[in-house]
């Protein structure tokens, strides 16, 4: 059983992790083209930890911008097996409120504007995402989560929305009927691409406001959403120190690292 090597994508206001030991910056290219950013590595308690600031340092890349395919692969070629996707989002319930965190376990896609898929015309492959996170890394990210801090809730669904406005107040509602949790950009495709590349992945949607929908409270704005971040980054910071504890190597119940096993279509004497 080889080591299990953490990848971090952090998103808005999570642009750097602090303590990892000897790391640098490498830039790195992929069949997909480049990624958002350099890789930044180096060790966290002795494990092998990579990570990627999702819109680049300075936040150059918009939710749709984002060459999600060239961060996964560029992950994948890093050596990484543990994926964490760490994002501010907006929530849908009272009692997740801003500066919690959630451990998402299930997503609604309505995003249009990305490329969803490594696999296409020539190499044809459907991967299950019914149960779209590694439940154990997701235990995993919890228990960092709490050990750090951090007011957890286990379980949420995200609605991925294309952006990059945020939603009117009849989007807010609709959502909240279909019975979402919380709200972002980012997740998606990202978590689909995960699974084609057999990563374990788990989603800590970092609550930053409540979106559009919340009698008590005003439309979000972006400066609201960075001082909320900017606030948690410390708890952000603690649970991703704390994750070396509690990740360990091997498969898991959803057999996220086998994902492709029964996915390809194309006859394997057609394949290149
Ligand atoms: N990211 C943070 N808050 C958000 C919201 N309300 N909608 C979409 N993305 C977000």
């Amino acid at each position: 059983m080889s080591d299990p090597v953490i990848g971090i994508i952090g998103g808005s206001g999570l642009y750097a992790v602090a303590g990892l030991e000897g790391a640098g910056w490498r830039d790195v290219d992929t069949p997909f083209g480049a990624p958002s950013d350099a890789l930044f590595e180096g060790r966290m308690n002795g494990m092998r930890m990579v990570f990627l600031p999702r819109h680049g340092r300075g936040h150059r890349h918009t939710p749709s911008s984002i060459p999600y395919r060239a961060n996964i692969a560029a992950m994948k070629a890093a050596g990484v097996t543990h994926l964490v996707s760490v994002s501010a989002c907006g929530s849908f319930r009272d009692a997740m409120a801003p500066g919690d965190f959630v451990i998402v376990d299930q997503f609604i896609d309505r995003t249009f504007a990305r490329d969803k898929s490594f696999f296409g015309p020539g190499l044809v492959a459907h991967v299950s995402v019914a149960h779209p996170v590694c439940p154990a890394l997701s235990a995993a990210c919890a228990a960092a989560a709490r050990a750090g801090g951090a007011r957890v809730h286990e379980g949420g669904t995200y609605l991925a929305m294309e952006g990059p406005q945020f939603s009117t107040l009849a989007e807010s509602r609709l959502y909240r009927d279909w019975g979402c949790d919380v709200i972002g950009m980012t997740n998606m495709p990202e978590a689909k691409l995960a699974r084609e590349a057999e990563l374990h992945y788990a989603s800590v949607a970092m609550i930053t406001d409540y979106d559009s929908w919340h009698p008590d409270h005003g439309s979000v704005q972006i400066d609201e959403i960075l001082k909320t971040l900017h606030g948690n980054a410390e708890l952000a910071t603690a649970m991703v120190a704390a994750l070396p504890s509690h990740v360990s190597g091997g498969g898991c119940a959803e057999g996220c690292d086998r994902a492709l096993e029964h996915a390809v279509l194309t006859a394997p004497d057609a394949r290149d």
